[in-house]
């Protein structure tokens, strides 16, 4: 039975910390409220002459490939997940495949936000499972620190952003279908009605003034707007649901479950996914303290941290869930091999 593994991870974060002393210099905010409402302490801002989107990429690929023993000439897709594309088009998927020496291979670009690397992971596994691909990239990128509100208006959401990549190497393989290993399933959801709680709206290609410079200057529409405990509730809810989802479709409960790797969006809200379901601290990954909310680069950086530190071992039971705009939700199940 054709399955697929993650086979590499690497991940890339500028070098530029930005505290919450710091950043408490252009927010109205303390360290004190970021700590208390979001466990958040640092994170990291890009440096525009050092990297840009695609460049990140690159740079979590290049160290992915390596891990996975394989080269760019290896790779029969890209896949790429972000809300902060290099351009407004082509994405940022073809930038990357310019950069390496790839062979023409397809590159697709994917935006589903936070749940990006988990829906990725999804299409990548659904190309190798049929037979059509062997070997496929994934990256997860993002710069938030060019696009945020620093004002009261938007100092809730400011504060809870960084920047970074991961990056994920998934290669067929062959697997007992009694028995199977490798990424076991995989559970996709979305719900738009709530499309503008967490968004940002402009450039928009049905208004006249989507590229108004005077509407850019005000801020309106071009920065993320969040109706944050919304999100929050509904976090709170899907993530444990589509955790179950993944566990009932391979007959497995919480209790089998060695490490679960959740979107890091509040340290909050993975205290409440993992009391729900009851799973010991140990086994949950966090760092967003370290990193703040990175969206798509949020879970492959977290897996990376995990493997280095050993929490995420051959043969365990790795299960990864994400929740944000859109809405979108997911997880998957993965025996790792
Ligand atoms: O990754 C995608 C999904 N995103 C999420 O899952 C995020 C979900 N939401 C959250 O994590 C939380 O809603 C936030 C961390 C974003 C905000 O926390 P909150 O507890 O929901 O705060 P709030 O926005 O309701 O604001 C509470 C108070 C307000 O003051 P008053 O009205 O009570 O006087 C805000 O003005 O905190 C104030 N406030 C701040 N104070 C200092 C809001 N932001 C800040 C700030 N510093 N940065």
């Amino acid at each position: 039975m054709i399955r697929s593994k993650i086979a590499g991870m690497g991940f890339y974060v500028p070098a530029n910390v930005v505290s919450n002393d710091e950043l408490s210099k252009r927010v109205n905010t303390t360290d004190e409220w970021i700590k208390e409402r979001t466990g958040i302490s640092e994170r990291r801002f890009f440096v525009p002459e050092e990297d840009t989107n695609f460049g990140m990429g690159v740079k979590a690929a290049t160290i992915a490939l390596d891990k996975a023993g394989l080269t760019p000439q290896d790779i029969d897709l890209i896949v790429y997940a972000t809300l902060s594309p290099d351009y407004y088009f082509p994405g940022s998927g073809v930038l990357l495949q310019r950069a390496m020496p790839f062979r023409n291979i397809a590159a697709i670009d994917l935006r589903a936000q936070c749940s990006g690397f988990i829906y990725g992971l999804s299409v990548a596994d659904q190309f190798i499972r049929s037979g059509m691909y062997k070997n496929i990239l994934l990256v997860g990128a993002e710069i938030h620190s060019t696009g945020l509100d620093f004002s009261d208006a938007g100092r809730h959401v400011a504060v809870i952003f960084g920047d970074g990549a991961g990056a994920a190497v998934l290669s067929a393989i062959d697997t007992d279908a009694e028995k199977p290993e490798g990424i076991l399933s995989t559970h996709l959801h979305s719900n738009g009605e709530f499309a503008e709680q967490l968004a940002i709206i402009y450039p928009a290609s049905a208004k006249l003034d989507k590229f108004d410079s005077k509407n850019m200057e005000a801020g309106g529409g071009y920065f993320p707007v969040m109706n944050g405990s919304f999100v929050f509730k509904h976090a709170v809810t899907y993530m444990p649901e589509v955790v179950m989802e993944a566990l009932n479709a391979n007959g497995y409960t919480p209790a089998d479950i060695d490490c679960l790797v959740p979107h890091q969006a509040n340290a909050r809200i993975t205290a409440v996914v993992r009391e729900k379901m009851g799973i010991a601290e140990e086994k949950v990954i966090s760092n967003i303290h370290k990193y703040g909310n990175t969206t798509a680069a949020s879970i492959p950086i977290a897996m990376c941290e995990a493997l280095e530190q050993g929490k995420i071992k051959k043969g365990d039971l790795v299960c990864l869930t994400s929740f944000g705009s859109g809405f979108t939700w997911a997880s998957a199940l993965i025996r790792w091999v």
